[in-house]
């Protein structure tokens, strides 16, 4: 046995020992006082809780894990007891771990956070972050998984509403630990941040500079995305006047000249130029088809103010579509973004590669469906052939009903 198992049955043997006598002499008496106001008394009384009373004893009994991580957390040190936080313990119970998961975090509130750390929290208000919630309005993709709520809590909204609502989205619930080096390179941003609609992370590590920061502790994801002033003020880069470009090459010119940092956003520049130019040419193709009477929107599809099928970020799907359809979702959605994310973070590899290679394979692959489509319905109409509706698109007739709606 190693000396420091044999440590800690030598202290289990004297907790345990202790508890015993304690138990004799207090009886099973109920508790005043909720130790949630007194830390001591949680101390002593761990046999006595009721769950009723006590729910720091409660919390330490049925997930003791969880428990630790709050003890030896710069809350449990300072005094910043369950109740400071979980204000509405009033019939002393827990808030549901369920409940958290299922995307109801509004047990405890940012604006709880905020009466002691309110400079992080008016730096994460500002962010794009708290808008994410509205991910999922008209969003084709998070309508067809309505008959499928498991997998709108699992793939959706523990990222999108979490980011939006929550602190937890980058730290941990009960622990105030923060990433070590050289773990904390990505910052907690990788749990979503990452795959192949938005691979940041993939980019981000096999670039240059996660070389640089495994050496040196920087840049990191918020060396670049916020300014010294608030760790906690992401800034925008979409959908700003200046796309965030001016801050960001404050923080560039940190390590860089203007000079070279300008030349280097400016070839990011090209490469979403290009790439968003192969999207458009192969959005073309496809609503060709929808003209002509060659392709039926699918019946859940999100239509334009023309009655066009949206391929874009809300209208792509990758279920419920035909095959030319789904070529254009993993164009769009992970080809394309990758050779954009590749390339503003200078991973060669993702924007070439996995970007641009994969991009112009979908984009030749549209181009001879359609094509192969077009021949299909003259063969059909000179043959006389009725056409039958795809299988998928009856499919999404049955399970797809309130994205009707939805137009
Ligand atoms: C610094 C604030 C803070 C303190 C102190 C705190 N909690 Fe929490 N607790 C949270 C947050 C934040 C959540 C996540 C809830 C949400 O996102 O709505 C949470 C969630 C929970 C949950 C749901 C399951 C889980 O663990 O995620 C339980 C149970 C819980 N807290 C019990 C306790 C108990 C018992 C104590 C005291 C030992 C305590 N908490 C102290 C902030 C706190
Ligand atoms: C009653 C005041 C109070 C509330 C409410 C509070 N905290 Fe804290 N927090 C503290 C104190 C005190 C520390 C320890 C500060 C120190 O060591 O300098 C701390 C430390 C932290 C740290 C670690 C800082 C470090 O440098 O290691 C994090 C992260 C943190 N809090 C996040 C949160 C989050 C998230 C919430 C809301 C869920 C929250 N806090 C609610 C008082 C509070
Ligand atoms: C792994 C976490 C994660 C999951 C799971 C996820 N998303 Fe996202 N989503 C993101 C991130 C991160 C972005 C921002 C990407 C960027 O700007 O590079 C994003 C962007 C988006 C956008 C574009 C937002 C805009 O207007 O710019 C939409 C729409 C979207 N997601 C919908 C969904 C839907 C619907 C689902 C479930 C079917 C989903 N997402 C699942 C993390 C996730
Ligand atoms: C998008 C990710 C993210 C979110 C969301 C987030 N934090 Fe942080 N937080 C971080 C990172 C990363 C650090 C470490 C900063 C550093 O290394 O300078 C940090 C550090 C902290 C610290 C330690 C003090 C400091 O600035 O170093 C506190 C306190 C804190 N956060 C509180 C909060 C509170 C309160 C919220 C919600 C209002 C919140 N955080 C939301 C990523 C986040
Ligand atoms: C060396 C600086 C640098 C680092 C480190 C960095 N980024 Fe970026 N990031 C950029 C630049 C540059 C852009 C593009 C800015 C522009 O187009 O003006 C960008 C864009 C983004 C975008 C917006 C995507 C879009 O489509 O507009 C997100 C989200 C993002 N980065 C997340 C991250 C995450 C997460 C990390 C860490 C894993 C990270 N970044 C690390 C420089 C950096
Ligand atoms: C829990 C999931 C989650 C975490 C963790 C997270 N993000 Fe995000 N982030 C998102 C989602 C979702 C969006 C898309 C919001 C939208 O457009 O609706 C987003 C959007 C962004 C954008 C805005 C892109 C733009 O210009 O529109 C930036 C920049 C960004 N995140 C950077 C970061 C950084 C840096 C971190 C870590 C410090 C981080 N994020 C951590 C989920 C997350
Ligand atoms: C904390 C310092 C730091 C910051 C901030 C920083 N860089 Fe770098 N960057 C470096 C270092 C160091 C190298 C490696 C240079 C070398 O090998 O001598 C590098 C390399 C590069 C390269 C060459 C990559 C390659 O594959 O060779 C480009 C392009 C670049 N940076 C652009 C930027 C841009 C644009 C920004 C701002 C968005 C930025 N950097 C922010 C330190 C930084």
């Amino acid at each position: 046995m190693k000396p420091v198992s044999r440590l800690w049955l030598t202290f289990l043997l004297v907790v345990v020992l202790a508890l015993f006598l304690q138990g004799c002499s207090s009886g099973k008496e109920v508790k005043e006082t909720s130790a949630v106001e007194n830390e001591t008394a949680v101390e002593a009384e761990t046999v006595d809780y009721t769950p009723q009373n006590d729910v720091e004893a409660y919390y330490k009994e049925v997930m003791p894990g969880k428990f630790k991580m709050w003890k030896e957390s710069a809350h449990g040190r300072n005094g910043v007891t369950c109740s400071v936080c979980h204000e509405d313990l009033k019939d002393n119970k827990l808030p549901a771990e369920k409940l958290v998961y299922n995307g109801e975090f509004d047990t405890v509130k940012p604006e709880t956070c905020a009466k002691c750390h309110q400079k992080e929290y008016e730096g994460w208000k500002n962010t794009r972050h708290v808008q994410a919630v509205e991910f999922s309005k008209k969003n084709v993709r998070y309508h067809l998984l309505d008959g499928y709520p498991a997998m709108q809590v699992l793939g959706c909204k523990s990222c999108h509403e979490k980011v939006a609502k929550t602190c937890s989205s980058c730290h941990t619930v009960h622990s105030t630990e923060l990433p070590k080096p050289p773990l904390n390179i990505t910052n907690g941003c990788e749990n979503c941040h990452m795959g192949p609609d938005h691979p940041q992370r993939e980019a981000f590590e096999s670039s240059k500079h996660h070389q640089v920061a495994l050496a040196t502790g920087e840049p990191t994801c918020i060396t670049c995305h916020t300014t010294e002033e608030n760790r906690h003020e992401i800034f925008r880069i979409k959908g700003t006047e200046d796309h965030g470009r001016t801050k960001m090459l404050q923080n560039c010119q940190n390590c860089h000249s203007r000079e070279f940092a300008e030349d280097a956003l400016a070839k990011v520049d090209e490469i979403k130029k290009e790439t968003n130019r192969i999207i458009d040419e192969a959005r073309k193709i496809i609503q060709g088809l929808y003209r002509d009477g060659i392709l039926k929107p699918s019946p859940g599809s999100l239509l334009d103010e023309n009655g066009m099928p949206m391929l874009n970020a809300k209208g792509t799907s990758y279920s419920h579509v035909s095959h030319i359809e789904s070529l254009m979702f993993e164009l769009f959605k992970y080809a394309g973004a990758t050779a954009i994310k590749g390339a503003q973070h200078f991973a060669p590899d993702y924007a070439h590669w996995h970007g641009n290679a994969d991009l112009w394979q979908k984009y030749l692959e549209i181009k001879n469906e359609a094509e192969r489509l077009r021949l299909e319905a003259k063969l059909k109409e000179k043959l006389g052939i009725e056409t039958e509706e795809y299988p998928m698109f009856k499919y999404s007739q049955e399970t797809g009903k309130e994205l009707q709606d939805l137009n």
